[in-house]
Parts: C-alpha cells; sequence; structure tokens
C-alpha cells in the first residue's frame, strides 16, 4: 500500500500507545507472536552465550513496550529508556510505577522467565526491569543528537527495536541516524537492531503510519557506511502473513554491530 510518509505531527496527534499494544502485542490477540519470539529468543542469545553485558543501556525508541528488556536487565546495571511521543513514554511511566492502567505485559514475562529457565519467579522479574530502568527519556531520531537538550554519557550498549522505519524516509537517512548513534556508544560498544523487512505501512488504531522500505541488500551496507563492524547478522521470514493488512513486512532482521574501538 502506498502511505504518503507521516510526520512527526501525525505521530503526536495519531499514534495511541493503547492502540499500538492491543493490536501488536496483547496477549493471544496482538499480530507481533512471532516477531515477540524472534527478538526475545535473539536477545537472550546475546545477553548470555553473546556476552554482552555492561554498565549501562541505551534503549531507543521503546514506544510502549518493555518486552525487549526483560533479558537485559539481568547484565547492564542501568538503563535508560526513550521514545518520540510524550503519551508512549507515560506507558512507560505507568508501568513503571506498577499503576493500575498500566498496558499487561505479563505474558511477555513469563515467556521470558521460561526461556531462562525460571518460570515461576515473573513477578521478581518485572520488578528486576523495574529496578534497573532509571530514566524515561524524550528521543528524536532526526536530530544529530537524538536526546537534546540532554548529553548523555556513551553507554555500552545502544538497543532499537522496530523504531527506525519510523522516522527514516529511507536507507541514507537510516544511515545517517546510525552515523550519529555512534557518539550515544562507548568505543568498542554495542549497537542491537531489531526490525522488519520490505514493510511499507503498519496500522495503529484505525491509522496508517508510513514505514521505509528496508531492504535486506542495502542494510548491512548502512551499517558498514556508518563506520560500524557487523557480528553478527539475523534474518527469518515472516511465517504467519494472516494479518497483511495490518502491516506488509516480509521478514525480521537483527543486526548486532560494534563501535570500533
Ligand atoms: C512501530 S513503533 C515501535 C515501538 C516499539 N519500539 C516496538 O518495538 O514495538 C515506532 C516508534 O517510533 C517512534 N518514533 C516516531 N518518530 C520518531 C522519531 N523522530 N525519533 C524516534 N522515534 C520515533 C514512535 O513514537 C514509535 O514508538
Amino acid at each position: 500500500m502506498e502511505i504518503p510518509f507521516t510526520s512527526q505531527q501525525t505521530y503526536i496527534d495519531d499514534f495511541s500507545a493503547s492502540d499500538y499494544f492491543k493490536t501488536y502485542y496483547v496477549d493471544g490477540e496482538g499480530i507481533l507472536g512471532e516477531w515477540t519470539n524472534f527478538v526475545l529468543q535473539n536477545l537472550h542469545e546475546t545477553f548470555t552465550a553473546g556476552g554482552v553485558k555492561g554498565d549501562t543501556l541505551l534503549d531507543f525508541g521503546a514506544g510502549p513496550t518493555i518486552y525487549h528488556l526483560l533479558s537485559a536487565c539481568e547484565v547492564f546495571d542501568k538503563i535508560i529508556t526513550s521514545d518520540f511521543l510524550e503519551q508512549n513514554r507515560d506507558a512507560l511511566q505507568k508501568w513503571l510505577k506498577k499503576d493500575p492502567g498500566a498496558l499487561d505485559w505479563t505474558a511477555v514475562i513469563k515467556a521470558v522467565c521460561e526461556l531462562e529457565g525460571n518460570r515461576e519467579n515473573w513477578e521478581k522479574k518485572a520488578e528486576k526491569l523495574r529496578s534497573k530502568v532509571k530514566e524515561v527519556l524524550k528521543c528524536d531520531a532526526l536530530k544529530s543528537n537524538p536526546f537534546e537538550p540532554v548529553v548523555l554519557q556513551p553507554a555500552d550498549c545502544l538497543l532499537t527495536c522496530l523504531c527506525l522505519e519510523a522516522p527514516c524516509e529511507d536507507i541514507k537517512s537510516f544511515c545517517n541516524v546510525l552515523k550519529n548513534f555512534k557518539a550515544l556508544i562507548k568505543p568498542g560498544g554495542h549497537l542491537l537492531i531489531l526490525s522488519i523487512l520490505d514493510a511499507t505501512f503498519y496500522y495503529v488504531g484505525k491509522k496508517y503510519f508510513s514505514s521505509m522500505t528496508t531492504r535486506k541488500d542495502e542494510l548491512e551496507a548502512a551499517f558498514k557506511e556508518a563506520g560500524y563492524e557487523i557480528e553478527k547478522a539475523v534474518y527469518a521470514p515472516r511465517n504467519d502473513t494472516s494479518r497483511m493488512d495490518i502491516c506488509d513486512y516480509k521478514a525480521y532482521y537483527y543486526i548486532h554491530a560494534r563501535k570500533p574501538e
């Protein structure tokens, strides 16, 4: 579907955190079961056998979600999460404060506990993540310092899931964001990007949002051009094509890159 590029103002006016959660992540109904498994499995491996750990993890463009932080909280002392939209940052704060109106991530938390061989302790896991998240910041991928006016110390790891296809119009803009991310990462530090290939749009509530169409043949070249070393690249096809009307991506990707020493 040809969707015109979604402006920042449209995001501010029309992106609903609760509709996004309901459409994509709510237990048993959200369309992203396959995606969530892809992310949880890859990040579990990265933060265990993969040996990625450190003092600070910077999470970029979380939306209203926390699923991707559940393994990270075992190996980082401090997590700074972020999103462009106030409504998403509010949803994150509600979950952190156990507000009665918070989004319910219980099923995903249990799934990560299962991956880690510790299913019965899901409430402790949630508490651990809450204790590690120290800040929820505003970010804008299109600024040379995406956290402006806040200046952050470079982190051991920058993680971003399903985000850059929203603000970037094309691979050139995506590559530019990767270049700007380098100031946010320590020398030798990690950049972990998990997202989707070949999408043109996604649907939230009653609105369609554009997606940059990330192509496999351009993706790794963008990381190299931005000056990273690729440690690992994982691609998996979308098997469940039942809801192409909600989002038309064809595959999942995970790039683990490093900023050179
Ligand atoms: C598809 S959602 C992904 C949310 C979440 N990371 C996930 O994994 O489900 C796209 C996200 O991009 C964010 N976004 C839109 N414009 C942005 C910008 N200029 N800079 C950073 N993030 C932006 C939106 O607020 C939204 O949270």
